[in-house]
């Protein structure tokens, strides 16, 4: 497994008269006006104003803030460009660029206090799928402690300026793991009893609630290797580019590309060993009914 299916950089010029690193510095100037938005806004006591997927799944009043803050500036900087965010409706576009929007990436973490939350913004071209886009520029800022990773295709990521590599761990018992849970309880159901395969495997499980970070943490070195079922494009978009920019292998089980069904990043060749494992535990497969849930 390589880190990179494709050669790096994009040779051929980009749509809309750009390049990828102008790109960076606008998600990066994007993501780090928002986290300001976050970090000032944000009130002693957070109110759930309402919930998603189920009534575990929040959204607060600075989720859609942030968003609709990201759009205007969109709007007014990239106007041809599409629009995919987590809080809103899509916005179509001409310039065959799609910028993907996570206004704040760990929301529950964000309600309760807890410090790790982020604004994520991605640009990519092709398809709005992350099995099939390419990314393009990415960028990752940490609200609380001010962290911010950024990268763009072919040039490498960063944390705040300084070139990430990803840790080279010699197996797979000694593999730090990154993962995380979906909102619903049948996902949670089989994600825990994934977990029962995994975690007697590895060095040990983190579980930090915000997936765009956990693969930043992955780029430089903090984890070892990540999975996760349920992820949503906008929780991957930006960080699986700074991992893979840091020379992550990103990917998801069975040969497919990272999705909502699965994505696994990691150094080559452990990232193999964890793969193999996720296979071995059906870690896509059914997620039957859970019995006796009540409200
Ligand atoms: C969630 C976080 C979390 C992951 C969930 C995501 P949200 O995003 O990234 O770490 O485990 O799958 O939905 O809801 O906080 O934007
Ligand atoms: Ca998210």
């Amino acid at each position: 497994m390589d880190g990179r299916a494709e050669p790096r950089g994009l040779t051929e010029p980009l749509p809309g008269g750009t390049d990828v690193g102008s790109l960076r510095a606008l998600a990066r100037s994007l993501a780090c006006e928002a986290g300001a938005l976050v970090r000032d806004g944000r009130p002693e006591r957070v109110e759930v104003a309402a919930t998603k997927s189920n009534d575990v799944d929040p959204v607060t009043d600075m989720d859609r803030a942030v968003e609709e803050l990201l759009r205007r500036r969109l709007a007014a900087e990239r106007p041809d460009d599409a629009i995919l965010g987590e809080e809103g409706d899509d916005t179509p576009g001409t310039s065959g660029l799609t910028w993907v929007l996570d206004p704040i990436d760990g929301t529950v973490n964000y309600v309760y206090g807890v410090a790790s939350y982020a604004v994520s913004v991605a640009v990519v071209a092709g398809p709005v799928d992350p099995e099939r886009w390419t990314a393009l520029a990415g960028c990752v800022h940490s609200v609380v402690d001010g962290v911010t990773w950024t990268a763009a295709r072919g040039q490498g990521a960063e944390r705040d300026g300084r070139a990430l590599r990803v840790s080279r761990p010699d197996s797979l018992a000694r593999s730090l793991v990154g993962t995380g849970f979906g909102y619903v309880p049948e996902r949670r159901a089989r994600q825990g009893e994934v977990l029962a395969r995994v975690l007697p495997r590895v060095r040990d499980i983190r579980r930090l609630g915000s997936a765009a970070i956990d693969l930043c943490l992955l780029a430089e070195g903090a984890l070892d290797l990540y999975y996760e079922r349920g992820l949503n494009p906008w929780d991957l978009a930006a960080g699986a580019l700074v991992a893979a920019e840091a020379g992550a292998w990103v990917g998801g089980l069975h040969g497919r590309g990272p999705s909502s069904t699965m994505t696994v990043a990691g150094a080559a060749p452990v990232v193999e060993d964890l793969v193999r494992l996720l296979e071995e535990a059906d870690a896509d497969g059914p997620e039957p009914p859970v019995r006796g849930l009540a409200g």
